[in-house]
């Protein structure tokens, strides 16, 4: 059938690790794999009990299609919420609610990319970002990254460069906090020197930021978005690590004259996101509740984090690094060049049971394989520490 396919799918590839992870589901195995929240970090009652109250009062607006941008209340709680915060001044107007921040990251190609326009993005980078870039037939090229997120130098050269061949990117984009995969986080004068960049080679920047929030450690960095003052930076944020990605309840914050094609953009996928969703995100917000759950969620995962990086010096074999994020979810193991980290994946799947993501999956030309990605939100404790014994008896194995 594949006659049938259009150019744009057939450019759509399935990630070569998706079988190996099919794996991961099995008992067995322990997954440091997934991206995922910890279950335990659900605030299950306060949802259940904001349900029984929308159901009861408001069930004629919850259960109806809503407007495409979003519900009022809600788009103006995160207004208030992007100022108290991001310290960042935004208007309803230009807030628009997406189904995930994975739908922003849709619309926003729909809306602004052509088919060999180029995305430029660290490398490595989020790979769902990616995807989607790929998905509207896009060109992604890579700047280096380091402990501080995108290297300035790099992309400057970059821009440089392309301008000398007569191109220029139509998006930056940058996972500036805690970054997946890396768990790095850019400092403020790069996010300032990436703008004044951006503003010179008249390039568009996407931030996008499901993890700042989640800063267990460190001093607060403010978003790119705070230093945009002339109105060229998109920013995401979602509800997803924070209170459950099963709502799909997220955010973009556009620069005025976007937020209008987006809109309309949106209108094709999906006419609106779930109005339920919607209202119990507002609820959660209006009622109090999201303050004190992410302190809950912050000191749970500190815990993890914690104990994985423990774990990690003592089981893991000397001539490994790792980063040590001081927020979200990840951290990210630097090996010796000649290891690769496909490999390894099958011998710890195999032998060991235990699973991660392969850093080349995050690297659009496929390079990055000494580079693993571990999460640490996800597994209880005691899976947290058995996961990197066992991790650390494979990477024992293939380093003799
Ligand atoms: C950097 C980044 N952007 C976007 C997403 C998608 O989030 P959402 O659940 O809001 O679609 C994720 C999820 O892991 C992510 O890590």
């Amino acid at each position: 059938m594949s006659r049938f396919f259009s150019d744009r799918a057939r450019g759509m590839k399935a990630s070569d690790i998706r079988e190996l992870l099919e794996l991961t589901q099995r008992p067995e195995i322990i997954s440091l794999a997934g991206g995922l929240p910890n279950t335990k970090a659900f605030p299950a009652e306060q949802i259940a009990e904001i349900c029984t109250d929308i159901l009861k009062n408001d069930s004629h607006k919850a259960l109806q299609y809503s407007a495409t941008e979003g519900i009022r209340p809600l788009r103006q709680a995160l207004v208030d919420y992007m100022k108290r915060s991001f310290h960042v001044d935004g208007e309803v107007d230009n807030l628009i609610v997406t189904t995930g921040s994975q739908q922003a990251l849709s619309l926003i190609s729909m809306g602004l990319l052509d088919p060999n326009d180029i995305v430029l993005t660290t490398a490595p980078s989020y790979v769902g970002g990616i995807g989607a870039f790929r998905a509207f037939q896009a060109r992604i090229d890579t700047v280096a990254q380091d402990d501080e997120g995108l290297v300035i130098e790099s992309l400057s050269e970059k821009l440089s460069t392309m301008k000398a061949n007569f191109k220029k990117p139509k998006l930056i984009y940058v996972v500036p906090t805690f970054q997946n995969p890396a768990g790095v986080t850019m400092n403020e004068k790069r996010r300032e020197e990436m703008l004044e960049l951006a503003i010179d080679y008249d390039v568009l920047i996407l931030e996008d930021d499901p993890y700042s929030r989640l800063r267990f450690e460190g001093e607060e960095v403010k978003p790119v978005k705070y230093f945009d003052y002339e109105g060229r930076v998109i920013f995401l944020g979602t509800m997803s690590k924070l209170l459950s990605p099963g709502l799909r309840v997220a955010w973009m914050l556009s620069p005025k004259d976007l937020s209008r094609k987006f809109a309309i953009a949106k209108q094709s996928a999906d006419l609106c996101s779930t109005t339920f969703s919607q209202h119990i995100a507002y609820e959660f917000i209006n009622r109090g509740y999201l303050e004190p759950h992410i302190e809950k969620v912050k000191a749970m995962y500190m815990r993890k984090k914690d104990i994985m990086l423990k774990a990690m010096d003592e089981h893991f074999p000397e001539g490994l690094t790792w980063t040590k994020p001081e927020g979200g979810m990840f951290t990210w193991v630097t090996m010796p060049e000649h290891m690769d980290s496909k490999l390894i994946l099958m011998r710890a799947i195999k032998e060991d049971h235990v699973a991660f993501v392969i850093g080349s999956a995050f690297y659009p030309d496929g390079s990055g394989k000494n580079h693993m990605r571990l999460n640490f939100s996800h597994s209880s404790d005691e899976k947290l520490e058995e996961g990197i014994k066992r991790l650390g008896a494979t990477l024992k194995k293939e380093m003799v």
